[in-house]
């Protein structure tokens, strides 16, 4: 086999990517590109990878979330922040709650390029090219607006970099020292998960106490001051990506420098296609959507193309079925992965398969539905003997709403309040904490089962 090539996905079919109109800027945007520094290192990546691996054999978690598409109008310090908040909560949820280390990737600092269920969109007697993310174009209904500019890429790109470098500050500049576990509850002052997050808060805060008192905080003062967060996009837009790989002289191999790790979005993982033929060459973590349509055959397929040397880490299977529809779908997945014996990290999303158009007209996720998935998706691992390795979600750290439900109740006419997705409806901070509470307490029951058995 000849070696691989970032530039190979170009005589592979390819779906899901805007047709550029001016070859000429498109290629001089590359070209502008490829001079600009990676935005991740290749040891991150390995790290990451490492992680997942551990995630894999049950003795780590992943949570991965972010919002559905970053947006250039949304794009702000608090917003970052509040996302970075609301996970670190999550995380501190699942790890006290299910005593395992929780391996945090957001979905930001790149996660710009949409694929679309059609390629046009009709608003009255207008059809116009559906707006693809704003790394490609623009929301505004207009002709104008709705054409592909390859300018966007770097105005993505340095989004990107400005907001990595102020996860970078946070995840270890302080602000994500567990002795601040009380202040990341603020914007929480009311309801029942409130209480219990703070409750949750002052057990750690005297268990910090207590080990300060007992000379065990010094050591290992770092792991408590800072966090590892890693970030993580759909690798859709190939020229993008492909302008930002970059040879690791370490390994010799190649890394997708625009993220830590990158998935395969549903609707774009034909084994023969152009995503999964870049998506193969790089060294990072893949990610794979699995939705209903996805056969044993493709995966093994996959599976062989995307980790051929079966490293632990490497691949992650993103599960999105629906509520109600993960015990027909899940099983043969999980059985052609232990046939093959594959090694990989399954992971519920428990978003995308939730999507509906409620009364008032806006496209949302009832939350019901958002937390019977992730049920569904336990208790088929429990049946089948795998484990969940983690959870993948769209959601922000805004006071949103989008999703109906969750214990702050929205309902079909409140979505109109506070609607400002640039795509998919997200989680808002309380709903996400209410999910990670319930993921806490599925892990914890898991692990109780698994307790009594081996004893
Ligand atoms: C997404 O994660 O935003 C997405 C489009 O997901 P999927 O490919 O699973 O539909
Ligand atoms: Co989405």
């Amino acid at each position: 086999m000849t070696e691989w090539q970032k530039t190979d996905w170009r005589s592979k079919p390819r779906v899901q990517m805007p047709d550029y109109t001016d070859a000429a800027a498109l290629g001089a945007v590359e070209a502008q590109l490829s001079k600009y520094p990676p935005l991740v290192f290749a040891g991150e990546a390995r790290k990451l990878k490492s992680a997942l691996g551990q995630a894999a054999r049950g003795e780590a978690f992943l949570l991965q979330g972010g919002d559905c598409a970053e947006s250039f109008s949304a794009f702000s310090a608090d917003a970052i922040r509040d996302t970075f908040k609301v996970m670190l909560q999550m995380a501190m949820v699942l790890t006290y709650g299910a005593k395992v280390p929780v391996v945090k990737v957001g979905r930001m600092a790149g996660q710009f390029a949409k694929p679309r269920s059609a390629p046009t969109e009709m608003q009255g007697d207008l059809e116009l090219p559906s707006y693809r993310g704003d790394i490609i174009n623009e929301l505004d209904f207009t002709e104008a607006a709705r054409i592909p500019d390859p300018a966007k890429m770097l105005q993505a790109y340095t989004q990107a970099a400005a907001t990595l470098n102020l996860l970078r500050a946070f995840s270890t500049g302080g602000y994500a020292d567990v002795h601040q576990v009380h202040q990341w509850t603020l914007g929480f002052t009311e309801g029942e998960k409130a209480a219990k997050y703070r409750d949750m808060a002052s057990r750690i805060s005297d268990t910090l106490d207590f080990m300060k008192a007992a000379g065990v905080d010094s050591d290992r003062a770092h792991t408590l001051q800072t966090v590892d967060f890693y970030t993580s996009h759909e690798a859709l837009l190939l020229e993008y990506e492909e302008a930002l790989t970059r040879l690791d002289s370490t390994s010799g191999k190649w890394l997708a420098g625009s993220g830590h790790m990158i998935w395969i979005g549903d609707r774009t993982r034909q084994p023969d296609g152009a995503h999964v033929e870049y998506a193969r060459g790089v060294l990072n973590p893949i990610g794979l959507k699995c939705g209903p349509s996805m056969t044993p055959e493709d995966l093994k397929v996959l599976l062989a193309k995307l980790n051929p040397d079966n490293e632990a880490g490497r691949l992650t299977l993103i599960a999105r079925f629906g509520a109600g529809n993960v015990a027909e779908h899940l099983p043969r997945l999980i059985r052609t992965v232990q046939e093959q014996g594959a090694n990989v990290v399954w992971v519920c999303d428990p978003m995308h398969g939730n999507t509906i158009k409620s009364s008032s007209g806006y496209k949302t996720r009832p939350f019901d539905a958002v937390l019977r998935e992730v049920q569904e998706f336990f208790a088929v691992h429990r049946a089948e003997g795998t484990i969940p390795g983690g959870v993948h979600f769209e959601m922000t750290g805004q006071d949103v709403t989008e999703c109906t439900g969750g214990v702050r109740a929205v309902s079909d006419e409140d979505l109109s309040a506070r609607y400002h997705t640039a795509c998919d409806p997200r989680l808002n901070a309380s709903q996400s904490l209410e999910l990670a509470f319930l993921v806490a307490e599925e892990l914890s029951s898991m692990r109780d089962a698994r307790a009594a058995h081996v004893g």
